[in-house]
């Protein structure tokens, strides 16, 4: 068959230099950050693929809406720009920007949940699940069973298991549950998308209960681009419409933008109802900022109005999309366990494959991603028991069927060389396996403990 690649739908204006190390000096440095990536200094990192949050190469149109920023206190136009594009390209009537993702969780949390309250969720994210907790939640995970297995090729592992959620409501009660949070492109399961068919279950469900339905859309670009390539009936629709349709099956949505927003710093909630706005309002004013900034300068909302039309143009997703799945077919032509199928944002590793003498206590993907930073000047992130963290009642670590490593592909940052070098580094640490050595924490943090965690090698 005649070849047709794809191409990145732009081209490289400025470039940023990369610093290059030695074995020696990448050995120190891992020590001297407790063999924690996140307690790297970027300084001493060559690909670094430690998330695609905030780390995402802004378009020369949104370098120029930077030079457009309305600073004043409140009122500014950028506000209004950013305001219009969200209802007009995600449906929501009120937004309440945020300074990321986690500051609208907060707000959230506190408005909708009272102690003793559950929240169902398509698998939890770190700081989503810790603000529900704080708020006096408990999360429930009402996943489907294949989300939890690296190699099941369920086209839709985001889909949410009905008996898994009405089996909550038969032992709580639907009073008992604020809301359900959907994530799409569910991120700790491996960057899975949810079905619209699936979806729409979701949302008969919430209107037969009187349930809210709060849409973590963070990745929703990525999620529809799975969507118009995976499920029957989406082929001719662009990425752009079928964003449009999941956001308008949900009622609110809280958003990192440092994502599919390409924006390095920011985020919102939208909601549809006056009653929720007038409160995330009231809140807004006290944890983020007025609420027509909300811990936001003029520029960065202005960027983000601009990032969110380029979000979704088709072009644009099939290469960010198809570098991801790039990197995994590499991986996988090696051998290389990664979750199937391929993620939007990232290739997970099978650290317990990779690492099968390391057992999960002794924190298989942290050891595996400390040991890809030493080969290679690579940073990865682990996505497993250390991110997973404690139950907050019993004081147990959570041992999550998955224990994976994360490579995460900022947008429109590296190239398909950057993505030959990473896949030749994974292949060359993994034929060293053997010599990867389990680790123990030295500093454990109460919260969060995978961002500030320090560990030290098992002998
Ligand atoms: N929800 C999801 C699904 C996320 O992936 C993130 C952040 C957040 C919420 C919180 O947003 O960082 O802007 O406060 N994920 C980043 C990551 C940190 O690397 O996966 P935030």
């Amino acid at each position: 068959m005649e070849k047709r690649s794809w191409a990145e739908p732009y081209k490289i204006k400025m470039v940023e230099l990369l610093k290059m190390t030695t074995l020696e000096e990448r050995k120190k440095a891992i020590v001297d950050a407790g063999l924690n990536t996140f307690l790297l200094k970027s300084e001493d990192v060559y690909i670094d693929l430690l998330t695609d949050s905030g780390v995402g190469a802004m378009s020369d149109r949104q370098w120029a809406g930077i030079m457009m920023g309305d600073e004043a206190y409140a009122g500014s136009r950028n506000f209004y720009h950013m305001h219009d594009t969200i209802e007009e390209y995600y449906s929501y009537k009120y937004t309440v920007p945020t300074h990321q993702g986690r500051g609208a969780e907060n707000i959230l949390s506190q408005i909708m949940i009272s102690e003793g309250d559950f929240v169902p969720g398509n698998m939890y994210f770190t700081t989503t699940r810790l603000h529900q907790e704080i708020a006096g939640g408990h999360f429930v995970d009402v996943i489907i069973d294949e989300a939890h297995i690296p190699d099941s090729e369920h086209p839709f592992k985001g889909n949410v298991d009905f008996i898994k959620l009405n089996k909550l409501v038969d032992e709580v009660g639907a009073e008992k549950i604020p809301y359900i949070c959907i994530a799409t492109c569910v991120n700790m399961a491996g960057g899975q998308p949810i079905s619209l068919e699936n979806l729409k279950q979701v949302r008969a469900w919430c209107d037969k209960y009187g349930i809210m339905l709060v849409h973590d859309m963070t990745r929703v670009a990525e999620n529809a681009y799975f969507i118009q390539q995976r499920e029957e009936g989406y082929q001719d629709k662009s990425v752009k419409e079928i964003v449009y349709e999941i956001c308008a099956l949900t009622d609110a949505a809280t958003m990192s933008a440092k994502k599919d927003a390409i924006v390095n710093i920011g985020g919102f909630l939208a909601m549809n109802d006056k009653r929720l706005y007038e409160k995330a309002c009231e809140l807004v004013v006290v944890y983020e900022g007025l609420h027509t900034y909300g811990g936001m300068a003029g520029r960065d909302m202005e960027a983000m109005a601009i990032g969110i039309k380029e979000s979704v143009q088709d072009n644009h997703m099939r290469a960010r999309v198809g570098q991801v799945e790039y990197l995994g077919k590499l991986l996988d032509d090696e051998g290389v366990p990664v979750v199937k199928p391929y993620g939007g944002h990232a290739i997970f590793l099978n650290a317990r494959e990779i690492l099968p003498h390391i057992p999960q206590k002794h924190f298989p993907a942290q050891a595996l991603a400390a040991a890809l930073y030493v080969e290679s000047g690579i940073r990865a992130m682990e996505r497993g028991v250390v991110s997973a963290g404690r139950n907050q009642e019993t004081g147990e670590n959570f041992m999550p069927k998955l224990e994976l490593v994360r490579l995460t592909i900022p947008r429109r940052v590296y190239t398909q060389a950057h993505m030959d070098v990473t896949a030749e580094s994974v292949v060359r640490v993994m034929k060293n396996a053997n010599k990867v050595k389990g680790l123990r924490f030295t500093y454990e943090p109460k919260m969060l403990r995978f961002f500030m965690g320090r560990f030290e090698e098992i002998d």
